[in-house]
Parts: structure tokens; C-alpha cells; sequence
């Protein structure tokens, strides 16, 4: 069944380089919905957290503290909060589509499977240039193993944040410790 085709909000900010990773990521987000027959409203909203996800990432540093004065993240982290209150503030009223959207740097020990496939295809789309192939082969692998694909990218991302000397926040660690 065709599902309708979300795009970016009209408020989003968004350069050519982020723009095409909004694409391939929902591009993904799409390819696994459908390997999944996934129904019609579940795979609308993972497709809707694919376009909106980034969407304000290339807005100014201080645009997107002022509209996530919550967070005392590193300023690479504050565009999942930042687009998850401007969503909330323009009358969404879609509590996993907005739980996936605000996480999806960070992880969330709560998510159902939109905040799941949204940290999956973010990290697994191919224009991402290291490891494209054991990538790929996950990627390929989710529409039948969403729950271990999932835990292999929540493994993956904590070993990187550990070998480049990021500190593990707390969300992240939870997230990890449940899936252990
Ligand atoms: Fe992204």
C-alpha cells in the first residue's frame, strides 16, 4: 500500500550536503517499511522522523540553544531537541514520532520502533563513508532483524563516542546498559 510522501517543513534549514542525507535516510526508512509491510500510519510517521530529523541542523548555534534551553549538550546534539520543541510548538501531537525525532543523536531507552529505525537508517544510510560494506549488510539485514540490528548500530555508536574520547551521557548509557 502507497503511503504519502512526507518532504521537509517549511521551517526547515537545511544545506545541500544535509538535504541529501534527509533524502537517503528516508530513502532507507521508505525500503524497510515496505520489506516489512509495515501498516500504512506506522510507516508514514517513520518517514516523516526521516525528513524531520535534521531538519534545522544547519540553523545557527544560538537558534537552536534558544529553542532547546533544556539541554546543556555539546552544540552538535541540540538539533534532535531543538526540532522535537519546534514539532511540539506547531501543534504535532504525535508522542513517538516526536520521542524519535529528539533522541535520534543520543538514543532513548524508551523508543518504539520509530525512534529504533530512525537511529538505525541514520546511521546505516550509505552515503556515510566509513565501513560501506559491513554497513550495507546491516542495513540489508533490518527488515528481518530489526531488534539485532538495532542493538549491533546502539554497540557501534558507543564504541566509536568511547574510542573518540566523547563523554557517554547518561540517556545513551541506559540505552546501551538495556540492551546488554
Ligand atoms: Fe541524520
Amino acid at each position: 500500500m502507497l503511503v504519502a510522501a512526507p518532504a521537509l517543513p517549511i521551517w526547515a534549514q537545511v544545506g545541500p550536503k544535509r538535504l541529501a542525507h534527509i533524502q537517503r535516510v528516508a530513502a532507507l526508512l521508505e525500503s524497510w517499511g515496505a520489506a516489512m509491510s509495515l501498516p500504512p500510519a506506522e510507516h508514514e510517521r517513520w518517514l516523516r522522523a526521516g525528513w524531520l530529523h535534521d531538519s534545522i541542523k544547519d540553523a545557527p548555534t544560538g537558534e537552536l540553544r534558544s529553542l532547546a534551553p533544556e539541554c546543556d549538550w555539546d552544540e552538535e546534539l541540540l538539533h534532535g531537541p531543538a526540532v522535537a520543541n519546534k514539532l511540539l510548538a506547531e501543534g504535532e501531537r504525535d508522542p513517538e514520532l516526536v520521542m524519535a525525532v529528539r533522541w535520534h543523536s543520543v538514543g532513548c531507552v524508551g523508543w518504539r520502533s520509530t525512534g529504533k529505525a530512525l537511529y538505525c537508517a541514520d546511521y546505516l544510510e550509505p552515503g556515510r563513508s566509513f565501513d560501506r560494506e559491513g554497513r550495507a549488510a546491516l542495513a540489508e539485514r533490518f527488515p528481518k532483524e530489526p531488534d539485532a540490528v538495532f542493538r549491533e548500530v546502539v554497540m557501534r555508536r558507543v564504541e566509536w563516542t568511547e574510542r573518540s574520547g566523547w563523554p557517554l551521557l547518561e540517556p545513551t548509557r541506559e540505552l546501551w546498559n538495556s540492551l546488554r
